[in-house]
């Protein structure tokens, strides 16, 4: 069993990105983030991507509003990125908590500045292979099989989450390169039946520990992109046994260190596209 490392693998992008910032004579690249309340899980995920952000040389501001604010203010910060020069991408962190309709909130990001891929055009472009901004974690997973030469032409892939993060937009990318895409929901009945027969399983639920060796067929690829606490052990987990799955898998990212930091270099990545492509550098 070899692990898939998402955290090397991370750095090296990291490392490139801030070379090419201290190349440039220009002002930095910009991103921006929007936070709505306080979730303990978006907070922390906000923070690792500022911090990379920094050490890579990019400018940036978190943009904080109250759990409970209205739609107009959030339509108004997007609003405000949208027509800031400066900027060069931002996000919307999510879950955005209440009852908020987050599809027609993130359709107001300016497709030129969605460096997090989740526009319905952005997600659109996706799915026909055209120019822009993929999500950033799904164009992660697609580094982890470039890197480790794992084929995906022919392979039969089941991806279990259908999510705009991650499941949709890696069912375009993998589809475009010929694999043979199942996407498996809440409603899918006997799960371990249809990803036991996968070369690739790519696991995106939430659920600690879901994925067992039963799961798994001897020499698959096993990616996850869960993360969740683990009630019995009060500790992050991912959606896979990893040491029970270890015994049957070729490749395995662990978390942490797996796609979670791939994730973050591919969002830096997208937003220095989006400079270069703002500033005419290539
Ligand atoms: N919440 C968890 N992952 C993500 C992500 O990649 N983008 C956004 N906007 N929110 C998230």
């Amino acid at each position: 069993m070899k692990i898939l490392d998402g955290k090397t693998l991370s750095e090296k992008i990291l490392k490139q990105i801030s070379e090419t910032v201290q190349s440039i004579s220009a002002r930095p690249p910009r991103l921006d983030m929007i936070i709505v309340g306080n979730d303990f899980a978006s907070e922390k995920y906000v923070m690792m991507k500022e911090k990379k952000a920094k050490e890579v040389g990019f400018d940036g501001a978190i943009h904080r509003l109250a759990r409970d604010c209205a739609e107009s203010e959030i339509l108004q910060k997007i609003s405000e990125l949208n027509s800031y020069d400066l900027v060069d991408g931002f996000m919307v962190q999510l879950p955005i908590p209440g009852n908020h309709d987050s599809r027609k909130l993130i359709d107001t990001i300016s497709v030129e500045k969605d460096v997090d891929g989740l526009t319905s055009t952005s997600l659109g472009r996706v799915f026909k292979g055209q120019e822009g901004f993929a999500p950033a974690t799904a164009v992660g997973v697609m580094k982890l099989f470039a890197e480790y030469e794992i084929g995906i032409k022919g392979a039969r892939v089941v991806i279990i989450g259908a999510s705009d993060i991650i499941g949709l937009p890696l069912l375009g990318l993998m589809q475009l390169q010929g694999a043979t895409v199942t996407i498996a929901n809440e409603f899918t009945k006997d799960l371990s039946e249809i990803t036991s027969q996968a070369d690739i399983v790519v696991s995106a639920v939430g659920q600690p520990k879901l994925i067992k060796s039963k799961y798994i067929k001897l020499g698959a690829v096993v990616i996850d992109v869960g993360i969740s606490k683990d009630p019995l052990t009060g500790k992050l987990s991912g959606d896979v046994d990893f040491e029970d799955v270890s015994n049957v898998a070729a490749y395995i990212t662990p978390v942490p260190g797996g796609v979670g930091p791939m994730t973050v270099a591919c969002l830096l990545e997208n937003t220095l596209s989006a400079w270069k492509l703002k500033t005419q550098v290539s």
